[in-house]
């Protein structure tokens, strides 16, 4: 063995006591680790030719990079929709990488046994009935890839097409997506898939909201005829935290064809909660949903779960066929599940998660979140330097600069400033060409105290 490994595996108990001391003192501290960094000009180092060994290595680690590391994982990092990562998804994951199991090993592992387990428990986290199977795929990105792949194959089967074996060439017809206010992953997604990003076609909103306007909907859907086609629901969208109306969009099904994805990347958490739940009623009359793990379940990146109807279709477009593999179809042979075919135990934070605080525990961190959101919203609304843009919704919090002339320079800047104090991160918009500010609370840490202290910086900030 390599002089370098060898050492460090004889080594393993003093570096593993070494590690969790180190790992201790950073978690006793985060909280005052800066959230947001300045960055400097890291350049590239060659690569050693001989190896430094583990220690030195973290020495090396510490020197170049460690400062640097914003706490996105704390409690007030409020950009984008970030969740930390609670004590026992930590625990889970380390235990995933300590055995690193591959989940698509299935037949010599309890690895993928978790997996299906853990997806059954979140089915029952979020009021899933057993219609849905699930899997983990790395992010809300590819959880939207597969829905739409897998919706894809769908409409194929209505033209007798296998589109997974022969590809889109011969579809008699365009396939056609309609959503109002998509993520930008959905866009991308159409892109991998070669259906093309002007594959979708916008549906109006409401006026003052980003939810689907079901009049113009449905006249796009008119026009679609008897053609199947692919809806996009967002629920909820990144500036406003809107909702579309699962239900009414459902009840269209009695006329039209249609496939129903809902990305509920971190909206679906709402259905955690009995006081928010009603924002995302009829979510199981989806074909396809996307919910992250890596935001609100506090689960370190990445992970999602994509929960689908439809699995059969989902292995015809995934089915990996190789002769060493088990060519099975079933719910926990992820190999032919998913666009990954190895794939570490992701399950495992989230069933540690979900053992340690159970329902109760997430509909806590949901509802503290939300108060929490709700109450720096009529902050806003009594203040001289910033307008809230749209009432909170859930986590979200939509505001601008009151004074005039407010352009995306002047966010940048007062952004950039915000970042500066390394107190708050938050991160700037456009809301129906408005420049803005967006706040999103999804971190299980967060308590009124960092409310304050958000409130506070982004008064004392000039701008
Ligand atoms: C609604 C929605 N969909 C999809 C995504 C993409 O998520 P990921 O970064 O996990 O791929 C996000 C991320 O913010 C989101 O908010």
């Amino acid at each position: 063995m390599y002089e370098q490994l060898q050492t460090d595996k004889n080594q393993i108990n003093d570096i593993i006591d070494y590690f969790c001391n180190y790992s201790k003192e950073k978690l006793a501290h985060f909280d005052e680790r800066d959230v947001g960094i300045k960055q400097i000009d890291f350049g590239i180092e060659p690569l050693s030719k001989n190896g430094i060994g583990l220690f030195n290595s973290l020495e090396k680690f510490k020197n170049r990079y460690e400062k640097y590391l914003s706490a996105s994982m704390g409690a007030r990092y409020f950009g984008f929709v970030t969740g930390g990562s609670t004590p026992a998804a930590l625990i889970g994951d380390w235990i995933s990488a300590l055995y690193d199991n591959n989940v698509a090993n299935l037949k010599e592992s309890s690895s993928s046994h978790i997996t299906l387990e853990t997806l059954q428990l979140l089915k029952n986290l979020f009021g899933l009935h057993d219609a849905f199977d699930g899997v983990f795929v790395s992010g809300a990105t590819m959880s939207n890839f597969v829905g739409l792949a897998t919706a894809r194959q769908w409409i194929g089967k209505h033209y007798a097409k296998d589109i997974a074996n022969d590809g889109l060439q011969n579809l008699p017809e365009p396939i056609n997506i309609y959503s109002a206010s998509p993520h930008s992953s959905i866009y991308k997604s159409l892109s991998m898939l070669g259906l093309g990003k002007t594959s979708l076609k916008k549906v109006q909103t409401y006026k003052q909201s980003e939810s689907i306007d079901i009049e113009d909907l449905k006249r796009h859907l008119e026009m679609q005829g008897n053609k199947p086609c692919i809806i996009v629901a967002n629920c909820g969208t990144v500036n406003t935290v809107s909702f579309d109306n699962l239900k009414e969009i459902s009840k269209l099904r009695k006329k039209y064809t249609f496939w129903l994805h809902v990305d509920a990347a971190f909206g679906g958490f709402a259905r955690c909660s009995t006081k928010y739940r009603h924002l995302i009623e009829n979510l199981e009359d989806a074909d396809s949903i996307t919910i992250d793990a890596h935001k609100w379940l506090n689960v370190p990146y990445d992970s999602a779960m994509h929960f689908t109807k439809h699995l059969r279709l989902q292995f015809e477009v995934f089915q990996n066929a190789a002769a060493y593999l088990d060519p099975d179809f079933s719910n926990d042979n992820y190999v032919h599940l998913t666009p990954e075919n190895s794939q570490r135990m992701r399950a495992l934070p989230v069933w540690f998660s979900l053992n340690a605080y159970g329902k109760k525990g997430y509909e806590e961190i949901v509802d503290r979140n939300c108060a929490l959101a709700y109450s720096l919203g009529e902050k806003i609304k009594t203040s001289k330097k910033f307008i809230l843009l749209h009432e909170v919704i859930l986590n979200g919090v939509l505001f601008t600069l009151s004074k005039d002339n407010t352009t995306s320079q002047s966010i940048n800047e007062f952004v950039s400033k915000i970042k500066e104090t390394g107190k708050i991160f938050i991160t700037p918009s456009l809301y129906k060409n408005q420049p803005c500010l967006r706040i999103s609370i999804s971190n299980w840490q967060t308590t009124q105290k960092d409310i304050e202290i958000a409130w506070e910086t982004l008064n004392n900030t000039p701008c």
